[in-house]
Order: C-alpha cells, then structure tokens, then sequence
C-alpha cells in the first residue's frame, strides 16, 4: 500500500497512544444512575505495534476507541497520544491532533450516501489544516483506491458498493492523512471469512510496513489471533490473553507476499 514509509519503532521513542487509569462512565438516561464502563484502563502501544481488543458486545470496545481517539472525553485517568497529553488540550486543538494523526474506521462505515467514494475517502484531507496532510491527498486516494482495488468504483456512491467494498473504501479514507494512530472498530464484522482476512491483512501491512499503530476490535479470535496481541475488556479492564512482551513488530517483509496476493485479489 503508498504510504509513506516511516522508521520502525524505538523503545526510547515515546508511545503513539497511553492509557493510564482510565475511567469512563454513562449517565442512565432514566434514572441517572452513573453506569461504569471503563474501570480503569491502563494501555500502550508504540510505533509499528498491532492489538486486538475483544470482549462481548456492550463490555466498552467502542467506548475505549473513542477514548483514544479523543472522541470521547474520560472522567479519570491520563489520556497521551503522539506524545501529548490530551486530557488538557481544548476541542480545536483536539481537532487537528485527530485530523493530523489518528485514523479511523467505524463499527459502522459512516460513508456519506451523497458523496462519491473519491468524496468520501478526501473528506479527512479536507478537515486538516493545510500542508503536509493536503498536501498530495487526491494522488494518495488514488493510489490508495487502487491497492484496496476500488480505482474502479472512485466515482460511484457508497449505495452501489456490496458491503466489502465499503470496508474497504473507509479504510482508504482513515489512511488518506497517513495517521500514526489507526483505530478499527469491527472493520471485518460485515465480511465473509474470506474477505476478513484479506481486510485483516491490509491492514497489518500498516504496522508491519509503515510504522504504523494499529488497535483494532474484533469479535473473530481468528483475525484477533495475528495481531501483535490479543487484550480482552473484562469488567472495565483490558486484561492481555497473548503476546505477553512481544513488543517488537514482525519483521518486515514476512507477510508481503500474503498481503499483497490479498491486495490483488480484492482488484
Ligand atoms: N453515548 C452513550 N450514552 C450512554 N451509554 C452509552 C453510550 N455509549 C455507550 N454506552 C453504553 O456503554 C456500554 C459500552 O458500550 P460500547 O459501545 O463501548 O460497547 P462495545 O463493547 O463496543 O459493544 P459492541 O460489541 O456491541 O459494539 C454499553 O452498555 C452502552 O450501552
Ligand atoms: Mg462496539
């Protein structure tokens, strides 16, 4: 996939994304009872690093995304991502750390019905502020709708597309400002086998290529299984089931063949 490549991770570098003691309840809207849903969270993930998230529907997958994607705010705890502590920073400047640095791919795709695929995949260009993330955006979609074998459809809308290839166009939209953070919320819940583990493939080229971080939900341990490690959310918190000090990224290179054999497939 054309992103920029990027060094691999350091230890001394600083995580791309920390949790520390995080705490996160809902307001019950009928009898406002405060319902806790994140217990306190503790979480790391540096440069070039993947980890699954799993746990049964309701347990705060989504709620612990929107948390690190800055989305949601968090009632106690620190929140740091690239380096910043986000807890402090106001909506605007929450704004651009997002559009600059965080991807994301929706449990549900979010594709805008009225736009075009080429539309929809720009639209994050479009909210960073000029310079680097514009810079290139409409060449890096193509290239990017290409390798995820949709150069096809760029000027179609989401309504004529089957649900794989929605996927696929909102993972090209949560890549097209080249973030360091991707955050994938179920991005394989609507596929068959097959499929997700092409999508599951894609994207592990990010972290295993590109230095990219990558925290994905899943409800398939099969596809959870090949990420770096597998973290469940038990009882508001992320308990880890495997991976135990595998801080390093696979070599690079180990599943090229794999990935790309997937990438032409899905063209
Ligand atoms: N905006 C909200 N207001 C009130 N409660 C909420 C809100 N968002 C989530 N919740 C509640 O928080 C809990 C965790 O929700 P979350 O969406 O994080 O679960 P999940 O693990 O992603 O589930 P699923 O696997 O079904 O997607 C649920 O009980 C949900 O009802
Ligand atoms: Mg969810």
């Amino acid at each position: 996939m054309k992103v920029k490549e990027r060094a691999m991770t350091k230890e001394t570098d600083p995580p791309v994304a920390r949790l520390r003691a995080v705490e996160k309840a809902y307001v019950e809207p009928e009898r406002g009872d405060a319902v806790p849903v994140l217990r306190g969270v503790d979480f790391e993930i540096r440069a070039g690093q993947s980890a699954a998230v799993v746990g049964p529907s309701g347990c705060g997958k989504s709620t612990l995304l929107n948390v690190l994607g800055t989305l949601d705010q968090v009632d106690a705890g620190e929140v740091e991502l690239l380096g910043r502590e986000a807890t402090g920073l106001g909506p605007a400047e929450l704004a651009e750390l997002r559009a600059r640095g965080i991807g994301f791919i929706f449990q549900l795709h979010h594709l805008l019905p009225q736009l075009t695929v080429m539309e929809n995949v720009l639209l994050p260009a479009l909210a960073a502020a000029a310079g680097d993330a514009r810079e290139g955006a409409e060449q890096r979609a193509v290239e990017l709708l290409e390798s995820v074998g949709l150069a096809e459809r760029a000027s179609w809308k989401p309504a004529r597309l089957s649900g794989g290839e929605r996927q696929r166009a909102a993972v090209v939209r949560a890549l097209i400002n080249q973030p360091r953070l991707l955050l994938a919320d179920e991005p394989t819940g609507a596929l068959d086998a097959r499929n997700a583990d092409r999508l599951t493939d894609l994207l592990l080229e990010l972290p295993r290529r590109h230095g990219v971080a990558l925290v994905m939900v899943t409800h398939h341990r099969g596809q959870a299984g090949k990420l770096d490690r597998v973290m469940e959310m038990r009882d508001g918190k992320l308990v880890q089931l495997n991976g135990e000090g595998s801080s390093a990224p696979a070599a690079a290179g180990a599943t090229d063949a794999t990935t790309e054999e997937a990438i032409s497939q899905q063209a």
